[in-house]
C-alpha cells in the first residue's frame, strides 16, 4: 500500500502523514526535508541557487539519508550529520522552493523517493507524489487549507521549536512558496485528477488522521 499525500506548504502533510504511518505500521518518507537537506548544503557552500548545473554538481557530492532517531522520529542527514532541526530554520524555508524548481535536481530526488518507497509500505508526503513520484498509489490525499490557517499553525509549530516568528511575515512566505510551487515549469504542485481533497481548515489533525485512515481501510 502506498499513499501518497500532497498539497501546499504548512497544509499539516507531515504531522498527519506521521500519525498514519505510526498507526499503520508504514514507512513515512518526508520528501520536503530531501528538497531542504540539499538548499541547507547548497547554502552552507555558497552555490548559486539558481544555477542548475552547480546544483547537480553539489546534489552528486552529498549525502542525504534518513534513519530513525531514539524517540522512532525520522531523522535526516546529510554527509553523517543530523539536519533535521536546522532544515527547518527560515532561510532554509525561503530558498527550498528556488532549488526544488530544477528539472534536474527534482530528477535526481524523485528517484531517490521512488527507491525509498519500494522498501514496503508507505506513506510519502509532498507536492508531486501522486502526480509523479507515485503516481500508481493506490491512496492519494490532497491537502489544502487556507493561508490564514496554515500561517496561524506553522507560527504555533516556531514559536514550540523556538524559531523566531511572525504571524504575517508567515502569510506572505506561505503565499510566495505556493506561488512558486504551483507556477514553476517542472512538476508544479498539482492536485491529481484521482487524488481526493480535504480542507482541513476546521479540522484537529486527529479528525484529518481519520478521514485518511477511513479511506485508506476501504481500498485495501
Ligand atoms: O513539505 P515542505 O514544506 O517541507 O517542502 C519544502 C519545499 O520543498 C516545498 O515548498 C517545495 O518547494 C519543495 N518540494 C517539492 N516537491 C516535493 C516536496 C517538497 O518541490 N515533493
Amino acid at each position: 500500500m502506498r499513499i501518497a499525500i500532497d498539497g501546499p506548504a504548512a497544509a499539516g502533510k507531515s504531522t498527519v502523514a506521521k500519525l498514519l504511518a505510526k498507526e499503520l505500521g508504514y514507512l513515512y518518507i518526508d520528501t520536503g526535508a530531501m528538497y531542504r537537506a540539499l538548499t541547507l548544503a547548497a547554502l552552507k557552500s555558497s552555490v548559486d541557487l539558481e544555477k542548475e548545473h552547480e546544483l547537480v554538481e553539489l546534489a552528486n557530492d552529498t549525502s542525504i539519508t534518513f534513519q530513525a532517531g531514539a524517540d522512532g522520529q525520522q531523522e535526516i542527514y546529510v554527509n553523517e550529520i543530523n539536519v533535521s532541526k536546522a532544515i527547518r530554520d527560515k532561510d532554509v524555508t525561503n530558498h527550498v522552493s528556488i532549488v526544488a524548481k530544477h528539472r534536474l535536481i527534482r530528477e535526481k530526488m524523485v528517484s531517490m523517493q521512488q527507491q525509498l518507497a519500494e522498501k514496503g509500505n508507505v506513506v510519502m508526503d509532498g507536492r508531486d507524489i501522486g502526480t509523479h513520484v507515485l503516481p500508481n498509489a493506490e491512496v492519494k490525499i490532497f491537502l489544502i487549507a487556507s493561508v490564514t490557517e496554515r500561517a496561524e499553525r506553522r507560527h504555533k509549530e516556531n514559536v514550540e521549536n523556538g524559531f523566531d516568528s511572525d504571524l504575517e511575515t508567515l502569510k506572505d512566505e506561505i503565499r510566495k512558496r505556493d506561488q512558486l510551487d504551483s507556477e514553476r515549469d517542472v512538476s508544479p504542485l498539482v492536485k491529481a485528477d484521482d487524488a481526493i481533497e480535504l480542507d482541513t481548515t476546521s479540522m484537529s489533525i486527529n479528525e484529518v488522521k481519520d478521514q485518511i485512515l477511513s479511506i485508506v481501510i476501504q481500498k485495501e
